[in-house]
């Protein structure tokens, strides 16, 4: 009995690592937003994180403007008057995927 679990679970293990999932573009902005942005947003992105707001539903040209040179789409209102969020210029290959993810997400009516 105990030495069929363990084969199942090897077989499990097998299967996660061997696989490779093609991701799509917002699978991949998600990763890319877990491992760059939630030291200061939220994870969950509809709600403010410790010192980011929410973004969910950000628009492209609001996170090209911001990721790339700290700065906002003109006539952008900022949720925060702060500038305390540096560029991340080396993210730009993946602004594309982050806009994908951030920007197919609901904003959430009491997110500020
Ligand atoms: C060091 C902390 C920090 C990191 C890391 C960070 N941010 Fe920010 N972000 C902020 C803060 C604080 C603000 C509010 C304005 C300010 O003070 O710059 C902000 C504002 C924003 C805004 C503007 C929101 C609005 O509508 O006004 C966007 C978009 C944004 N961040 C996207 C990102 C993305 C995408 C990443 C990851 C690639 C990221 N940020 C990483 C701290 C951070």
């Amino acid at each position: 009995m105990r030495r069929a679990w363990i084969l199942a679970l090897g077989l499990l293990a097998a299967a996660a690592c061997g696989e490779r999932k093609e991701l799509s573009l917002a699978e991949q902005g998600s990763r890319i937003y877990a491992a760059n942005c939630t030291i200061c947003h939220n994870p969950e992105p509809g709600c403010d994180g410790v010192d980011g707001p929410a973004l969910a539903g950000s628009p492209h040209e609001l996170i090209e403007a911001r990721v790339m040179r700290a700065e906002y789409p003109p006539g952008y209102t900022p949720k925060r008057p702060t500038r305390r969020m540096r560029p991340l210029p080396y993210l730009k290959p993946h602004i594309e995927a982050l806009a994908a993810y951030l920007g197919g997400l609901e904003a959430e009516a009491h997110s500020q």
